[in-house]
């Protein structure tokens, strides 16, 4: 697997970035997209070496571009890892159109976006591995979260169904659902909710970027082939089914 291009959006922060390093440390060659922390994007690529692209995953047209750039660059896109993602809480009593748009178009419609720009390339090169990141809360529902559950909850229809056109072309399709974990997403939600919801997971305590990460390398593999449309819980133990 050596050298093959992996795209990781929203891949300078958090989960993204735990998942960019250790895609990086497997060999591949990363390129990291990022919406708009411009400071975060510099630290990133300082740190880690890996480049980063500015890019709004819910435009189409900018996915069109950045796909078009990266691949003059460096080559065709063989692999994809749908990370990015935003919280817009509230109950649906309070939820604004905007609230529940900006989360359907960030979270799931960027998952066509960028799987749209990549899939005639690998389905050219008889090879593609795409990666959607979901969550424990769109298995499960979560208070305050109707637009994030029912993006996240897309996303796992999402893979179902692009895992079946794409098998017969080496074009794995998977998600990976993860639970709470440490990131500055988790890290917003009210302290006293948050504390409720971590004496709710079996192991005792939120998840690390890194134990997420090691599970999408785990499905992005060469010999993993064998492995598609299935969604894979990254959760502590929280919700089992
Ligand atoms: N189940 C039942 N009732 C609940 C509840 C729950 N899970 N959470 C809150 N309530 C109740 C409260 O007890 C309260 O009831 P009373 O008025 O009778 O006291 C009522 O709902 C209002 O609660 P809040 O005061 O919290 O209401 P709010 O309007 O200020 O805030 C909220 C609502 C924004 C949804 C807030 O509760 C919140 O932020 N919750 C966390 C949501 C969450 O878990 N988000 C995950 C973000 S991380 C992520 O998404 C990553 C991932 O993939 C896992």
């Amino acid at each position: 697997m050596a050298g093959r291009l992996a795209l990781v959006t929203g891949g300078t922060r958090g989960i993204g970035r735990a998942i960019s390093e250790a895609l990086r440390d497997a060999g591949y060659k990363v390129v990291a997209n990022y919406g708009g922390n411009e400071e975060a994007a510099k630290k990133f690529t300082e740190e880690t070496g890996i480049p980063a692209e500015k890019f709004d995953v819910s435009d189409f047209e900018a996915c069109k571009a950045a796909v078009a750039k990266i691949a003059a660059e460096h080559g065709p896109v063989e692999v994809v890892v749908n990370n990015a993602g935003i919280t817009r809480d509230g109950t649906m009593h309070k939820m604004s159109p905007e609230q529940w748009q900006a989360v359907i178009d960030t979270n799931l419609t960027s998952c066509f976006n960028l799987s749209r720009c990549v899939i005639e390339s690998m389905r050219a090169q008889g090879f593609g591995r795409i990666v959607n990141i979901g969550s424990i809360n769109g298995q499960a529902g979560q208070y305050g979260q109707v637009n994030y559950a029912a993006a996240k909850s897309g996303i796992h229809g999402f893979t179902k169904a692009l895992a079946q056109e794409g098998a017969a072309k080496n074009i794995t399709v998977n998600a990976v659902a993860p639970g709470y974990v440490e990131t500055d997403m988790v890290r917003a939600v009210p302290a006293n909710v948050l504390e409720k919801i971590v004496a709710k997971i079996p192991v005792g305590r939120l998840g690390e970027a890194e134990e997420i990460a090691r599970g999408v390398l785990f499905l992005v593999a060469d010999e993993a082939g064998f492995i598609t449309g299935s969604t894979l819980s990254i959760n502590g133990g929280q919700h089992m089914y």
